[in-house]
């Protein structure tokens, strides 16, 4: 009997599950961190070396960045990094683009999927009401271990995050890095903010180069991952 296409694949204690177990090699995990402008340290990243990109670039709603969150060419720019990192990766390429923006990236490029970041408890606003999930858009080739298409992370207020205004939850990294890699694969993102996406690297075993353009926001992810090497050891 053909399975029933209404039933969904993965079961609601499996969604968002971030579950991969430790591995006593993780903390050999290379991590490197850059602190410039993504346009131009990306051309230094040889084709086809990266085997996930992940990222959180901004959306041109107007948040408090320290080099602002508005520009008039944002099209323009995204297109001028999104081809780059078709230049450098081979695996997937996924990041979080926020609702207002699925139509502009439907016109750049098709995404090959569309996953989601189910953010409970939060209560921003929607059309029909309340909003508590973000897409993260999926092109390129898919390299990774798989599992359900939604990752389940809480936003919570930590005070080592303080200073940057946006920092995405850990298990958000967490989840989406153990569907769409594997253990000792080499992961980029090139707005890395806080850092999160490092330290979900160092602490899954992948390796990691991280690119932020703001001395502020560079050192709080210096600051977070060191702490986290040293908890590994
Ligand atoms: C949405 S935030 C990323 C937050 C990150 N996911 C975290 O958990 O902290 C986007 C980041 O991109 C950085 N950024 C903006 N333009 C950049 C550029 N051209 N090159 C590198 N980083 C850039 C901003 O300073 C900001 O920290």
């Amino acid at each position: 009997m053909l399975p029933n296409p209404c039933t969904p694949t993965c079961s609601a204690s499996q969604r968002g599950k971030v579950n991969e177990t430790p591995h006593p090699t993780d903390n050999m995990s290379e991590i490197k961190l850059i602190l410039g402008d993504c346009l131009e340290e990306m051309k230094k990243i040889p084709d086809k070396s990266i085997d996930l990109v992940l990222t959180d670039p901004p959306y041109n709603v107007g948040l408090n960045y320290c080099n602002g969150d508005k520009r008039i060419d944002y099209k323009k720019w995204c297109k001028c990094w999104f081809i780059e990192l078709e230049r450098i990766c081979k695996g997937t390429i996924a990041f979080s683009c926020g609702i207002v923006n699925v139509g502009m990236w439907c016109s750049i490029k098709n995404p090959k999927w569309i996953l989601c970041w189910w953010k409970p408890a939060t209560m921003g606003r929607s059309i029909v009401g309340f909003n508590n999930w973000e897409p993260v858009l999926m092109y390129g080739k898919f390299i990774g271990k798989g599992g359900c298409d939604v990752v389940k992370a809480v936003i919570k207020p930590d005070k080592e995050l303080e200073g940057h205004p946006c920092p995405k939850p850990l298990n958000w990294a967490k989840g989406f890095i153990q569907i769409l890699s594997k253990r000792e694969m080499g992961v980029l993102d090139p707005f890395m903010g806080s850092g999160t996406t490092g330290v979900a690297c160092k602490e899954l075993g992948r390796n990691f180069i991280g690119i932020e353009i703001e001395p502020k926001y560079f050192a709080i992810a210096q600051r977070r991952i060191n702490q986290t090497m040293e908890n590994l050891l």
